[in-house]
């Protein structure tokens, strides 16, 4: 399900300047795609209004070629799961009472609403014997995030929408939590729109990065592009340099390397050894445009491969 905006403009009545500022984006159907910005630019604002929680001032939103506003809310919704920015689980229901919402909605009947209860929990890595029977504030606050993925998931939608879905979690669990849902998206394959102003979350997990500033969009690239090429001085000091070329002289080959590799690379490509630092690496392969070497011993024997998405990943960790 590819989202397109077409200058979408958000005014709230009464306000000086738009939340939302004539953006125009075109999302591809499976991308995870990360809005980046500080607070107050318009992160939550633009989300909300792809499922109609807020309608356009002006412009239009379209899901896989129509126009949402064709759509009835409720249809709509259905195929759209949302994370709100605080968990947002109903504080009186049990998890899986918490995950059946939408199924229940939808009248799927019992038996199969059981089932999915299950699979969503082992999905997120909770345990349903220990779990289901719980309320939220019998969980600690990461595993009450996993239960929010775990019902914006449970009719299966296409989307996801995530607004700050990590907010609230220490910077351990948060890392688990953000390997867990890059492997669910890899798994199935969802189109995510995940807002966060945490610079490493949006590099660790966005295949596309969108950064906002004051309702526009500044830069909307990969993360790569990104922290090589930043669009403007807001996004250089954002990204702030992000202490990764000092991070990378820290670092080596023998810190990144994979096993597996691509042999015709290797047959062409000049190596790099195992104690090369990263900085170096890294300023070669943007100079000569590739995305991986062959790793080679002391005898010159191929050992690995290192890659720029291996380096990326170990920088936003
Ligand atoms: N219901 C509303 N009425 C009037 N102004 C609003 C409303 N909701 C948001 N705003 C304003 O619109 C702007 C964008 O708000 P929004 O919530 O989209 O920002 P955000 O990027 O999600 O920020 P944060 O990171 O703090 O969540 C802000 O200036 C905010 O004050
Ligand atoms: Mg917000």
């Amino acid at each position: 399900m590819g989202i397109v905006f077409r200058s979408v403009t958000k005014q709230y009545p009464n306000t000086a300047s738009p939340a939302v500022d004539n953006v125009s984006l075109d999302i591809k159907e499976g991308e995870f795609i990360v809005f980046l910005g500080p607070s107050g630019c318009g992160k939550t604002t633009l989300l909300k209004m792809v499922n109609k929680l807020y309608d356009t001032t002006s412009g239009t939103i379209e899901i896989d070629g129509t126009d949402i506003n064709q759509v009835q809310t409720e249809q709509l919704r259905r195929g759209i799961g949302y994370v709100i920015q605080q968990n947002g689980l109903f504080p009186h229901m049990t998890i899986e009472a918490n995950i059946a919402v939408v199924p229940r909605l939808l009248k799927w009947d019992e038996a199969k609403i059981d089932k999915r209860i299950d699979e969503l929990l082992d999905m997120v890595h909770l345990d349903p014997k220990v779990y289901r029977k719980r309320r939220p504030s019998q969980l600690s606050g990461g595993q009450q995030q996993r239960v929010g993925i775990a019902r914006a998931m449970a009719a299966a939608p296409k989307i996801l929408l995530m607004d700050e879905p990590f907010g609230a979690i220490d910077a351990i669990t948060r890392t688990s939590l953000q390997d867990e849902l890059h492997r669910i998206q890899r798994l199935l394959k969802k189109t995510i729109l995940f807002v966060t102003h945490d610079v490493d979350e949006a590099l660790r997990l966005a295949d596309r990065i969108i950064v906002m500033q004051a309702g526009k969009v500044v830069q909307f690239a990969t993360p790569f592009e990104i922290l090589t090429n930043p669009a403007n001085d807001f996004i250089r000091q954002l990204v702030g340099e992000r202490d990764v070329y000092r991070k990378m002289a820290f670092l080596k080959v023998e810190d990144v390397i994979s096993a597996s590799g691509n042999a015709e690379t290797a047959a062409g490509a000049e190596g790099v050894a195992l104690t090369d630092d990263l900085k170096l690496v890294f300023n070669r392969m943007v100079e000569e445009q590739v995305r991986e070497y062959p790793v080679v011993d002391g005898s010159n024997r191929r050992v690995g491969t290192v890659t720029m998405e291996r380096i990326l990943t170990k920088l936003a960790n």
